[in-house]
């Protein structure tokens, strides 16, 4: 099954490590009756042989993920909220201290994190392609350009309000296909002492923690500090620091500076050390890994099916992107799962991407309690547990998957 391709970063060779089967654009949550005009793709990542950069073989149109279809909202949830708030907090701190400081951010969704530099006032541009969520960063009085981030967008950029401080991206940088257009830009952008900070979904989580449904069409690359380092070096930048976070099950966030103005932290090596430990750079670790995820779905069906069996219902929790995956890798549809229910009020009578399951509002689960719910949005499990503790009071179970089949 391996199909050598060339690494979007260095264009080393890739090798297949993992094949998720057919899959649709995660995130194009279809108006019911329009289901016949979803396109497909095949979702399979490999590993480059040369800069050990996780990536997806094929990947979507970035118009096609990006389009009036796509219904993430990052402020969907209270922790990302707050973690946004931490970050701006964090940034007006240390990064934007001086006269007239200026932040650009990639991606910038519905304005989660520039809505706090709005509000204090700081010189701030949100670069983002896709027109609804654009919008409602527009309705919260953040600064918006409705367009896709690369060099010809920073050097127009920098021609208009100068250099910027802080560039900043949170799960959109692994989603630019060219990333060497990319980088490119971010060097146009960024002031001599400026940082560019990116939080990312990261290889480890998804291979040691088997976090696998982070694998889908809008994330192209699975960073690791390794091939972050290397894809510093390569456009001109130094790592200078690497923390781990947790907003979806465990990402990084990489800060990168030009070479020599920045103290190197002791993280970037402490992470280099476990992930070699990991053998995340290693096919035959990572053939293993994908035995594994196979195993997860084979124990998920069984365990549904045996729920269908026993004549329960089972609902799913939470439609992220994730849940695309996951759904269309197991072919759990409808007949499994006959809803999932969602806050997002834009998926909300929708069907989910290839798998068809009707989204409904959350009144749907507590109006009529299953015997079992399905957590797609494991990385809210805290804060959704605790406010559906009335379900598990009265004998409901939670089944997940991360980082094995569970009912809890
Ligand atoms: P995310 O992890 O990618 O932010 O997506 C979380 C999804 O789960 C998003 O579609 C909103 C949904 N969600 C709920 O339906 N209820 C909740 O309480 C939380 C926290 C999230
Ligand atoms: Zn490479």
């Amino acid at each position: 099954m391996t199909t050598p391709t060339a690494c979007r970063m260095c264009r080393g060779t890739v090798i297949e490590v993992l094949d998720l089967g057919p899959q649709p654009s995660a995130n194009a949550f279809l108006a019911p009756g329009s289901a016949d005009l979803e396109m497909v793709y095949r979702l399979a990542a490999g590993i480059c042989e040369s800069c050990t950069l996780l990536q997806l073989i094929d990947d979507t149109p970035p118009d096609l993920r990006y389009s009036d279809t796509y219904r993430y909202e990052a402020s969907g949830s209270a922790g990302a909220r707050r973690h946004f708030a931490q970050v701006a907090e964090r940034l007006l701190a240390t990064e934007l201290t001086g006269a007239d400081p200026f932040i650009v951010e990639i991606g910038c969704n519905d304005g989660v994190l520039l809505d706090h530099f709005a509000r204090a006032g700081v010189r701030h541009l949100g670069v983002e392609p896709s027109k609804g969520v654009a919008e409602l960063a527009m309705a919260k009085g953040v600064n918006v350009t409705t367009e896709f981030f690369g060099t010809s967008t920073a050097v127009d950029i920098r021609e208009r309000f100068g250099r910027a401080d802080v560039v900043f991206g949170a799960n959109t940088i692994c989603s630019i296909t060219d990333i060497a257009d990319l980088m490119r830009g971010v060097d146009t952008l960024l002031s001599d002492d400026g940082v560019f900070v990116f939080e990312e979904p990261y290889a480890d989580t998804i291979v040691r923690k088997r976090a696998f449904d982070q694998i889908y069409d809008e994330h192209v690359f699975y960073f690791s500090v390794r091939s972050v380092q290397e894809m510093a070096h390569r456009f001109g930048f130094e790592l200078v620091d690497a923390e781990q976070i947790q907003q979806h099950g465990g990402e990084i966030r990489y800060t990168l500076a030009r070479p020599g103005t920045r103290t190197l932290s002791p993280m970037v090596g402490m992470l280099l050390f476990r992930e070699a430990e990991a053998g995340l750079a290693d096919p035959v670790a990572l053939r293993a890994w994908a035995a594994d995820v196979q195993n997860t779905r084979t124990r998920l069906v069984a365990l549904l099916e045996n729920i269908r069996a026993e004549g329960h219902r089972v609902v799913g929790y939470g439609a992220p992107a994730k849940a695309t995956t996951m759904t269309n890798f197991c072919g759990i549809g409808p007949d499994l799962l006959p809803f999932i229910c969602d806050s997002t009020p834009g998926k909300q009578g929708r069907l989910t991407p290839g798998s068809h399951i009707p989204v409904r509002p959350r009144d749907a689960f507590a109006g009529d309690y299953p015997q079992y719910a399905l957590l797609f949005a494991w990385n809210h499990a805290a804060e959704i547990m605790a406010k559906e503790q009335e379900f598990s009071e009265q004998g409901g179970k939670w089944i997940v998957y991360v980082p094995g089949v569970r009912v809890i």
